[in-house]
């Protein structure tokens, strides 16, 4: 243990206590840092109190505390420059630079990479000011349309807008009304796809690309995929809608040529890419590209490989992943139950005491992942919106489903709630 490798996994999310709780597993790793974590990564590893975006003291303790690798959960911290600055101190951290984070930092950006790498994608223009995309609104056919802020704006820039009227005050949310702030600057107008979507994530050290196995998240509030748009209420990994026949042409059509035109543009892209991906009619197309793991999709991924992450993250940062052996996965299928905090996506209360943790980690094959909590004398109490993932394994997805809700029965706090349908669309595809 004492010769073991200090890792620093930075966020504080869900996806991020799946991180610390994989890495924890290496038996080449001694001690996994958290910063900022939350209540389920102190238990799992050790919180460092430093915020997520705070590059400047995360650079002070990685050196002082000589961390042999951090790993990004966020992408505000890689937009933030968070690699650029550990590289630059001789650390070694697993993500794309500033530059290529751009990629999920600017939908602008994303799609004219798309339009010259020939990458499928909605059809689409970029706009610098209100007028001209309003113009081009009411000039178009009446027809649903896509307006997305260019910038990061926490997941809420993206409006599918189903006629003009609605196209036109989603622009003027963005471009007059600022209400993501710089973020709206810009906005991107493109054709609405119509399709189920799933996730495609892939391990990238700036030439070879180890696609993970494939997810499907439920964004939507509630059941049926209606309500309000959110972080992600739950996730299921594989996807059954993607075969092997499709997942080599969304690797042949979709990651190779963005890889290479990153590659061309002389930015080296390290780290996850995640390609957003609608399964239209006229096959795979791009909705949009993340660079990190996906929320919560990380959780039911990472509970399948059973392949040490730490060789994973390490072949990556080293630029070997072409001498990496085949990931290896367990063949159950896992699905994660968030469970919310009443009033989510809008505004809601902290600090509820959360009761019934103890009796789902009982549970066989369960894992609950914490999101939005934190420890308050002794007791663990919510924090955010999205306050658990409970993650479960089972024979087949019906049962990981079964599974995840016997966990999700065990926990109560004031105001808990979920979606009950998580895994439903599994079995349609
Ligand atoms: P994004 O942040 O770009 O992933 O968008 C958030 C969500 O908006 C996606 O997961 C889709 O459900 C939806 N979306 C984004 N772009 C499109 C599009 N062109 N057509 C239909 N739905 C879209
Ligand atoms: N689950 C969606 C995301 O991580 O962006």
């Amino acid at each position: 243990m004492a010769d073991g490798l200090k890792v620093l996994v930075i966020g504080q999310g869900g996806r991020e206590h799946a991180l610390v709780w994989k890495l924890a597993q290496s038996p080449k790793v001694s001690q996994v840092f958290c910063a900022p974590g939350n209540a389920g990564t102190a238990i799992d590893g050790a919180n460092i109190d430093i915020g997520a975006t705070d590059v400047e003291r995360l650079t002070k303790f990685a050196t002082t505390e000589k961390i042999d690798l951090t790993v990004v959960g966020p992408e505000a911290s890689l937009v933030a420059g968070i690699v650029d600055a550990f590289e630059e101190a001789g650390l070694k951290i697993f993500g794309p630079s500033q530059e290529a984070s751009q990629l999920e930092g600017s939908k602008v950006f994303a799609k004219e990479l798309m339009r010259r790498a020939n990458v499928p994608t909605a059809d689409y223009q970029s706009f610098t000011t209100a007028e001209s995309a309003i113009h081009y609104i009411e000039e178009r056919e009446e027809c649903p349309l896509v307006v997305k802020a260019d910038g990061l704006a926490a997941g809420k820039g993206v409006t599918v807008c189903t006629n003009r009227e609605e196209a036109i005050q989603a622009v003027r949310e963005a471009m007059v009304d600022s209400v993501f702030g710089e973020a709206g600057n810009q906005v991107v107008i493109e054709e609405c796809l119509v399709g189920q979507e799933t996730s495609i994530l892939a391990i990238v050290d700036g030439n070879t690309i180890v696609p993970l196995d494939t997810s499907q998240d439920h964004k939507a509030a509630h059941d049926g995929d209606t309500g309000p748009n959110t972080g992600g209420m739950g996730a299921y990994s594989p996807a059954p809608l993607v075969t092997g026949e499709l997942m080599d042409h969304i690797i042949e059509k979709i990651l190779v040529p963005t890889v290479h035109c990153l590659n061309t543009d002389g930015l080296r892209f390290r780290g996850v890419l995640y390609a957003g991906i609608m399964v239209t009619n006229q096959g795979p197309k791009v909705l949009e590209f993340n660079v990190r793991f996906g929320d919560p999709e990380a959780q039911p991924v990472l509970m399948r490989l059973k392949t040490d992450l730490l060789d994973v993250i390490q072949a990556a940062v080293d630029g070997k992943l072409d001498q990496l052996e085949p990931l290896v996965w367990d063949e159950r299928p896992a699905v994660c139950v968030v469970m919310a905090s009443q009033g989510y996506p809008g505004s809601y209360t902290k600090g509820n005491a959360i009761r019934g943790l103890d009796e789902a980690a009982e549970l066989a094959d369960v894992k609950v992942f914490h999101a939005g909590t934190e420890t308050h004398d002794g007791k663990v109490v919510t924090n955010g919106g999205r306050v658990l993932g409970v993650t479960a394994l089972g024979t087949n997805i019906a049962d990981a489903k079964l599974q995840a809700y016997r966990g999700v029965k065990c926990i109560r706090w004031d105001g808990a709630w979920c979606r009950k349908d998580i895994s439903d669309k599994a079995r349609e595809a």
